[in-house]
């Protein structure tokens, strides 16, 4: 059994960007990797390669590429031909690649707004339109609940080239359903719309929560889709830079490739070596035990809120480790994500990166020990009580 009440001492230990870009007295609970050390069968291959000594170049290889088409089949019955697999250096450069090689300044990119601020940068970082098609938020009591507006998507999908989808959804933690995503298919298909979708988070399941990857609703669908996963997020080895594109459409597959070797994205060894492990399925028990710690965090985060903090809303992901929060009722009158910073010495991810929808919101991440995550929403309580 791991113990995840147990962190190590991040910030004078590393570089980590979580912990080093906000002065010595701030909590931060803001980019999203997770406190925990990743399991340790990615720890011994790891340790394994370096202890070999030679560093040299190294190519995604076959048995990679066959673990991770085996993994979709264990964990989703989903059937994937090893060669539909192409490693990439990290999720935003695999989404990026696919909007270079299949966006046009007249076909843009469309998004789910709010949604993950990398996803807003494509339209600048390739020079196409971006069409936001927002949630429309719904407020029972203190939380939160989005819901897809079908007639703003399927406006925005005429004028697309291809949709983002972010499923699990970060930062509003929505697992799609079945029927949303034939839903959402259907009209990309109709209108001539890639589907790309980024599903980074969908090992991290909350409860007993289950994921449907979008192309594997039918083998028409999946020939319009690009997959994209990696071991990252669900066994927090983020700084390690690897990713994987499915791609089973054999034309589709040679564009992104193409684009992919313009690019000269060459995925480190020691990210696929970690890959390795990860997808192996040695990994799972840790898996199993980290998703039942976050569940208790998100537990903890929706009671605190409620009980001391009854004017803020908050959603209840079902997948990730991130909460999203509404502070247009409190009276904070500037950014929540600056007057939490100032008054509570605690870094979120400020809610307007994520679109402009994401105003007078914050996104917090509760990947952390309970113990971090209470001094956190303590320094948010005691903030909240000085306006
Ligand atoms: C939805 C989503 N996609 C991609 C990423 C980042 O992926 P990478 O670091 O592999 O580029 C994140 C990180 O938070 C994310 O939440």
């Amino acid at each position: 059994m791991t113990n995840f009440d147990l962190v190590p001492n991040r910030r004078n230990s590393s570089n980590s960007i979580k912990w080093a870009l906000y002065p010595k007295d701030v909590l931060p609970m803001w980019v999203a990797d997770m406190d925990f050390p990743a399991p340790k069968p990615i720890l011994n291959a790891l340790h394994k390669a370096v202890d070999h000594g030679v560093m040299g170049y190294e190519m995604p290889s076959k048995a990679l590429k066959e673990t991770v088409a085996a993994r979709m089949d264990s964990l989703y019955g989903w059937k994937v031909k090893p060669e539909a697999v192409v490693a990439v250096t990290g999720i935003v450069s695999g989404f990026s690649v696919a909007a270079r090689a299949f966006c046009t300044p007249k076909k843009g990119v469309l998004l789910q707004t709010p949604v993950y601020s990398e996803f807003h940068e494509v339209k600048t970082n390739v020079g196409i339109p971006q069409l936001d098609a927002p949630f429309i938020k719904h407020v029972n009591g203190n939380i939160l609940n989005y819901e897809i507006d079908w007639d703003i998507f399927e406006k925005q999908a005429r004028k697309a080239g291809m949709f983002l989808l972010c499923n699990p959804h970060n930062p509003l933690g929505i697992i799609f359903s079945r029927k949303e995503l034939l839903k959402m298919a259907e009209i990309c298909i109709r209108n001539n719309v890639l589907m790309v979708s980024d599903e980074i988070h969908s090992e991290l399941l909350l409860d007993d929560n289950k994921f449907i990857p979008m192309a594997k609703l039918s083998p028409e669908i999946a020939k319009h889709t690009i997959t994209l996963i990696a071991p990252s997020k669900t066994f927090n080895v983020p700084g390690l830079f690897c990713g994987f594109a499915i791609i089973p459409d054999g034309e589709l597959r040679e564009q992104y490739e193409k684009e992919v070797g313009h690019s000269r994205m060459h995925v480190a060894s020691l990210g696929l070596i970690a890959a390795q492990a990860a997808f192996s399925g040695k990994c799972d028990g840790w898996l199993r035990e980290v998703s039942r710690y976050l569940a208790g965090n998100r537990d903890f985060l929706v009671e605190y809120v409620t009980e001391y903090m009854p004017d803020v809303r908050t959603t209840i992901p079902d997948a990730t480790y991130l909460g999203w929060l509404d502070f247009t009722q409190t009276g904070i009158k500037d950014s929540p994500f600056e007057f939490f910073l100032k008054k509570g010495k605690v870094a979120f991810s400020d809610g307007k990166i994520f679109g402009k929808d994401g105003e007078g919101h914050i996104r917090l991440n509760f990947g952390t020990s309970r113990k971090l995550l209470e001094q956190g929403l303590e320094r948010m309580r005691k903030a909240l009580r000085s306006i």
